[in-house]
């Protein structure tokens, strides 16, 4: 059987590390020859022009270059075929990363240590122990579960939140919207690592923010959000950190991407930003993964990590 070509629809990503990489295997098109083109078998997409993928005969997988697949959904021409989404080694470990990173510079006071060096003040506050700060991250998902076990060997009490029930070791975990104010009540720094969906959207709001614990020797509740910009009101966390509902903010993601130069979380003393950086999609790990995935599946076997078109992630 002939080998069908891929379809590399990229916007806003240069295509040529993943053009070459697919190459070794496959053909790779930039653009179908006709909205109707036969030859094409499988995309690979981020933010795919909307419609683009709607009258392919022969599509018959989609691959996200990225974990979360919102910008797969916001293409009101979708076709009803398997969506791929990444979970790869490397990936979760730049995730894992950037938790602990953020999660240990809240905690051990990071910003007050900058303001104290500026000034030449030799201080030593108090500090508690991670064991005295509790972790929530929202959604336990592939990411989620590893920033999770990596918070756990550092001595935090971690709390998990996700849509099911789900089980963890050494994790306090809350499901469902009976889980939420319970989950939050118990957290001191919330890391958000959930999808974008249409129950998700704006979940990060001031109301949410108020239901934090802020009871321990952080001096009060932080937000980590390395999951997407639209979970968030950027006006609501402004509004928290204002008036001390929030200590402290790591943003890694915005409402608005690139964040606007007019944005006032920019120059906000209580704001660490990063430019949707957390856990990059590096081309030379996740196409192996994908070829091989294809392979398999001309093999006859199950593609794995496959979205669950319903639930929308
Ligand atoms: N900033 C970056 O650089 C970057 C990089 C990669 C990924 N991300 C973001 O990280 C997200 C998570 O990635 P992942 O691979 O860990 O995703 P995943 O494996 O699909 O896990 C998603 C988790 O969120 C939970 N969830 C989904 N909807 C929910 C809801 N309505 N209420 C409660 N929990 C809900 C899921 O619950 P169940 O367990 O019950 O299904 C699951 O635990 C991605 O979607 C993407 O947006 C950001």
């Amino acid at each position: 059987m002939e080998k069908g070509k891929i379809l590399l629809a990229l916007t806003g990503i240069h295509p040529q590390r993943w053009h070459e990489l697919l190459s070794a295997e496959r053909e790779v098109v930039l653009e179908p020859n006709g909205a109707d083109d036969p030859s094409i078998t499988y995309a690979v997409v981020w933010k795919q022009k909307p419609n683009l993928l709607k009258s392919l005969p022969n599509l018959r997988a989609i691959f996200s270059i990225g974990a979360g697949v919102d910008h797969i959904f916001a293409d009101p021409g979708l076709p009803d075929v398997p969506i791929v989404k990444v979970v790869a080694d490397n990936l979760t470990q730049h995730m894992v990363e950037y938790v602990v990173w953020r999660v240990l510079d809240h905690h051990r006071q990071a910003s007050l240590y900058r303001a104290q060096q500026q000034k030449k003040i030799w201080h030593e506050p108090p500090q508690r122990v991670a064991g005295d700060v509790s972790v929530g991250i929202m959604g336990l998902g592939s990411l989620g579960r590893a920033a999770a076990s990596a918070l756990l060997s550092l001595g935090f009490a971690v709390n998990g939140w996700s849509r099911s029930e789900r089980g963890m070791k050494g994790v306090s975990t809350y499901a469902g919207e009976a889980g939420l104010i319970p989950f939050l009540n118990a957290t001191d720094i919330l890391v958000v690592l959930l999808p974008l969906t249409p129950q998700t959207q704006g979940i990060v709001n001031y109301g949410l923010l108020k239901e934090l614990h802020r009871r321990n020797g952080l001096g009060g509740a932080v937000l980590i959000n390395a999951g997407r910009g639209r979970l968030q009101k950027d006006a609501d966390i402004l509004r928290a950190l204002d008036d001390g509902t929030l200590k402290e903010a790591s943003l890694d993601v915005f409402e608005v991407e690139p964040l606007p130069k007019t944005s006032p979380l920019w120059s906000h003393p209580k704001v660490f930003v990063t430019p949707h950086a957390a856990a990059t999609s590096d081309p030379a790990h996740l196409v192996p993964i994908m070829l091989r995935q294809i392979a398999a599946f001309e093999r006859g076997e199950k593609l794995e990590n496959l979205v669950d078109r319903e639930a929308g992630y």
